[in-house]
């Protein structure tokens, strides 16, 4: 990702925001939160968070990168020179650091599946594996450890040629063998209890704890509210559609979301999971499908399913690491290997106290959650939606409401008619919507 060079293409562009949405927020986040929040309802208030409140987000976000040209902090000093708009700048050093820290540490358990895959573990009885692997101490360090290393040498070389030609071939890889497990899962026994647990709301699940969850989950799914899509967005070709951009990588994203819904949910009901299980849902029910194929089939499609969650992970990982290490060689002056080692030592430091609190420091607790989810909380629930309520109110109230038209319209030669519904959900819904949001979870 080279400086104010540009991405060469819409398909660049594109596939660049799919591969940062594209992850495990999608494979493994989404189908443990649709567990523990209670099934269809959870669904349906995500659906309309993603619409509602995150898509204006992104296109917030997109119209302020394509306007200055510039990572957050740059950006914030251009548009609004001498006001303290420019510390909105210091999130996105902040949330990328946490979020680094954890997300690696799911990156090496997928590290660590792959490697099981291969040594065909998952060919036969897959009962306890997992939790026998987290509580241990040094396995989930060293595969963590891997994964973020990894992290950071892809951002060293560059990630031009590497992983974008890499993420054209991943991401359709991927899908197949999505809709595959699907397709196989629903034929195992009393599936069709999990297909109804997807289909069927029960609202009275519904408090505002799960609001909360399903807004958090639209950001960190979108690589919303640090700064994120901001940064690809400067790197767009002039002429490229903001809101199509913006739609085509919700759909984009919505889709692997509930497919991994689908592929998890039929088994874990099949398996007699519970659903509520948390974090490790998704490596606790895919082992168990693989090992209920054909053994050489469930062989093959663990290591390529494994492989690909592998190199999705890394091109969102990688997205996290770039935007602090942008801020740092921008706004502190430092070499991009300085700013690269000091994030990911930073991030490997909080990702062991992280990955070791499945284990060791599981009774090390915070507000009565372990460090990890307390982490992961913090990001989802409250850093990422602060930043996206920032964003927008910066749009939709600071700037002007004719750059901002401009910007959106491609100087008024597209999306004319639909700028004036996306603007008031910008300047009006998407702010009060995190607000209200906020407030409930905050008193209730
Ligand atoms: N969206 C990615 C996923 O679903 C994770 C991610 C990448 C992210 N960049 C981000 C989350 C920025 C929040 C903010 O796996």
């Amino acid at each position: 990702m080279n400086k104010r060079e540009n991405f060469g293409s819409r398909l660049a562009l594109i596939l660049a925001m799919a591969g940062s949405a594209i992850g495990l927020g999608n494979i493994w986040r989404f189908p443990y939160l649709v567990g523990q929040n209670g099934g269809a309802a959870f669904i349906i208030v995500y659906l309309v968070s993603c619409f509602v409140l995150v898509l204006p987000i992104f296109m917030a976000e997109s119209i302020i990168g394509r306007r200055t040209r510039l990572s957050t902090f740059g950006a914030m000093k251009k548009l609004a020179p001498g006001t303290p708009w420019k510390w909105l700048g210091l999130l996105t050093v902040i949330t990328p650091l946490l979020i680094l820290g954890y997300y690696s540490v799911v990156g090496g358990w997928s590290i660590d599946y792959l490697w099981k895959a291969c040594t065909l573990r998952f060919t036969h009885d897959t009962a306890g594996l997992f939790p026998g692997f987290i509580s241990s101490t040094w396995e989930p360090l060293i595969a963590f450890t891997l994964f973020i290393v990894a992290t950071a040498v892809i951002i060293l070389l560059g990630v031009k040629n590497g992983i974008e030609k890499f993420t054209k071939f991943c991401m359709p890889t991927l899908f197949v063998l999505i809709v595959a497990i699907v397709i196989f899962g629903l034929t195992l026994p009393g599936s069709s209890e999990g297909v109804r647990y997807l289909v069927k709301p029960d609202f009275s699940k519904i408090d505002a704890g799960v609001v909360a969850a399903a807004m958090g989950q639209a950001f960190f799914s979108m690589s919303l509210g640090m700064g994120t899509i901001l940064t690809y967005a400067s790197y767009a070709p002039e002429n490229e559609n903001i809101l199509t951009s913006g739609v085509g990588t919700a759909f984009a994203d919505l889709g692997f979301a509930l497919l991994a819904g689908f592929a998890v949910m039929p088994a874990v009901f099949s398996a007699g999971i519970q659903p509520g299980e948390g974090p490790g849902l998704v490596f606790d029910t895919l082992p168990y499908i693989f090992s209920q194929m054909p053994t050489w089939i469930g062989a093959i499609v663990s290591i390529v399913f494994f492989l690909t969650i592998l190199m999705a992970a890394l091109t969102s990982s990688i997205s996290v690491l770039e935007v602090g290490v942008a801020y740092l060689v921008e706004e502190k002056g430092m070499g991009r290997v300085k700013s690269t080692v000091i994030i990911t030592l930073l991030g490997w430091i909080l990702g062991i106290f992280c990955s070791l609190s499945f284990g060791p420091l599981a009774n090390a607790k915070l507000f009565g959650l372990t460090i990890f989810d307390c982490m992961d909380k913090l990001c989802s629930d409250w850093l990422l939606p602060f930043g996206g309520l920032m964003f927008t109110l910066f749009v939709g109230w600071y700037m002007s409401k004719a750059d901002v038209r401009d910007e959106f319209t491609n100087n008024g030669t597209v999306n004319v008619g639909i700028f004036n519904v996306v603007y008031f959900l910008m300047r009006y819904v998407a702010p009060l919507g995190i607000l209200v949001v906020f407030i409930t979870n905050l008193v209730l």
